[in-house]
């Protein structure tokens, strides 16, 4: 099938672009809170599990939105961007796809399963482990995905603030392109 560039995304694609970052957005806040404010939000760990339940929903999404991808190409980029910003957007939106969205969810899945702890997909069904349990792993599966979700919050906070600067400052249609009721 050719793969020609077209004026937006399709709908479906923004909907799993929006869909996935309102639950990315919130298993990241609730991460925090989880862990930052453990004895007083978290006491009997309700926040940790639906972190998990929520977090976990990512991995089946990204097969999905992986495969319309592939099979439906994205906007072409303003004329006015130089060949170096190209690349960049390139860069980071292959970061945000295989680190944020492939990478994290699976170091959580990876963390839980060395420590022998469930994970309520949506709180219906039960992950399976990855690896055997494995206490001798529990520090170092923690500082992955400790060490990950820090790095992707500062990579989505600088795709939030590209985004912005696209639209409020340079003026062009990136922004425009993926909201829900505009083409560009
Ligand atoms: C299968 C998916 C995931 C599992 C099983 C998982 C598991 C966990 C667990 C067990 C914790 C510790 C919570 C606690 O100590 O009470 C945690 C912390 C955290 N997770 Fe996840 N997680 C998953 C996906 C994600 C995703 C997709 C994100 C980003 C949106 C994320 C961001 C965080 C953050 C920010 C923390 C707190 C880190 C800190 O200590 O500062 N996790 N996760
Ligand atoms: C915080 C609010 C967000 C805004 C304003 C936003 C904005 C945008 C915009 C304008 C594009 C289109 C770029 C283009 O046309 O080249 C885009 C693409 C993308 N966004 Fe976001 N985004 C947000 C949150 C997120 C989150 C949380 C994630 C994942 C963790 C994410 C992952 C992606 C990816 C992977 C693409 C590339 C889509 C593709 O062409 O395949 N976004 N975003």
């Amino acid at each position: 099938m050719a793969k020609t560039h077209t004026d937006s995304y399709t709908g479906t694609a923004k909907w799993l672009h929006w869909g996935m970052a309102a639950i990315w957005i919130a298993s990241w806040c609730i991460g925090i809170l989880a862990t930052h404010w453990r004895d007083e939000l978290n006491p009997g760990h309700g926040l940790t599990i639906l972190h998990k339940a929520l977090a976990s929903t990512l991995l089946f999404l990204i097969v999905v939105r992986v495969a319309w991808r592939l099979s439906h190409p994205a906007p072409a980029l303003p004329a006015s961007m130089s060949p170096m910003m190209r690349r960049g957007a390139k860069v980071g939106h292959i970061l945000l796809y295989a680190v944020a969205l492939i990478a994290l969810p699976l170091s959580g899945w990876y963390w839980s399963s060395v420590a022998d702890k469930p994970i309520m997909l949506l709180g219906l069904y039960q992950l399976p482990p990855i690896v055997a349990p494995n206490e001798t792993l529990y520090d170092l599966a923690k500082w992955i995905h400790t060490l990950m979700a820090w790095f992707c919050g500062a990579l989505v906070g600088g795709h939030l603030l590209i985004a912005l600067k696209h639209h409020f400052i340079d003026k062009d249609e990136i922004l425009a392109g993926i909201l829900p009721t505009r083409n560009r």
